[in-house]
């Protein structure tokens, strides 16, 4: 890999990817706020990565710009936050890390809540074939300085997310 340009952009057949660092979580939350601008009502984000990758940090940047709820609070054990967008569309914030068994996830509506809102989750890998094909995903791993973001999704998302500069 070259040192340079640090914004890895490859949009071949299969779909959409960009990679980028965040040198500290304040970019993390600015890039939730950029991402979150281009989303809309049935778009679904998969956030992936280990304990502490900043998963949380960009959903609080995102609901912020778009909500206007500063330091939402991590879904950790309501296992799904809710919130409305300044347009009026549902957001929904879910933490499965602590579902252990898929029958737990009947009770919390997200499936039926993908169609009409933009939905969130991190530990995406608790749903799993419950995961709308169309959905997006960020990738966060912890880097020398600060974290890696990997965004990734199918070939929708390249139109969707043309000249998407995650710095806001
Ligand atoms: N780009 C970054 N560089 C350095 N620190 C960051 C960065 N992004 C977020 N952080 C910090 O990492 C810590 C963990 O963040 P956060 O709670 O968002 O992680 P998480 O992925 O949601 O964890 P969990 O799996 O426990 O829910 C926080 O202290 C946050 O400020
Ligand atoms: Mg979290």
């Amino acid at each position: 890999m070259p040192a340079s340009p640090r914004f890895a952009k490859r949009e071949g057949m299969t779909g959409y990817s960009l990679d980028f660092p965040l040198t500290d979580a304040a970019a993390t939350a600015r890039f939730g706020a950029a991402l979150g601008a281009r989303l809309r009502a049935g778009d679904t984000i998969q956030l992936v990565g280990d304990l502490g990758a900043g998963k949380t940090t960009f959903a609080r940047g995102m609901i912020a710009a778009l909500a206007g709820v500063e330091d939402a609070p991590s879904p950790t054990y309501t296992l799904v936050q809710a919130y409305e967008t300044h347009d009026g569309t549902p957001l929904l914030h879910a933490d499965l890390y602590r579902i252990e068994d898929e029958s737990e996830l009947d009770e919390l509506g997200l499936e039926d809540a993908f169609e009409d809102s933009i939905v969130l989750i991190e530990w995406p890998d608790r749903m799993g074939r419950r995961m709308p094909e169309g959905a997006l995903t960020l990738k966060l791993s912890l880097a020398p300085e600060g974290r890696m973001a990997h965004i990734s999704g199918g070939t929708e998302w390249k139109d969707r997310l043309d000249g998407f500069d995650p710095r806001g």
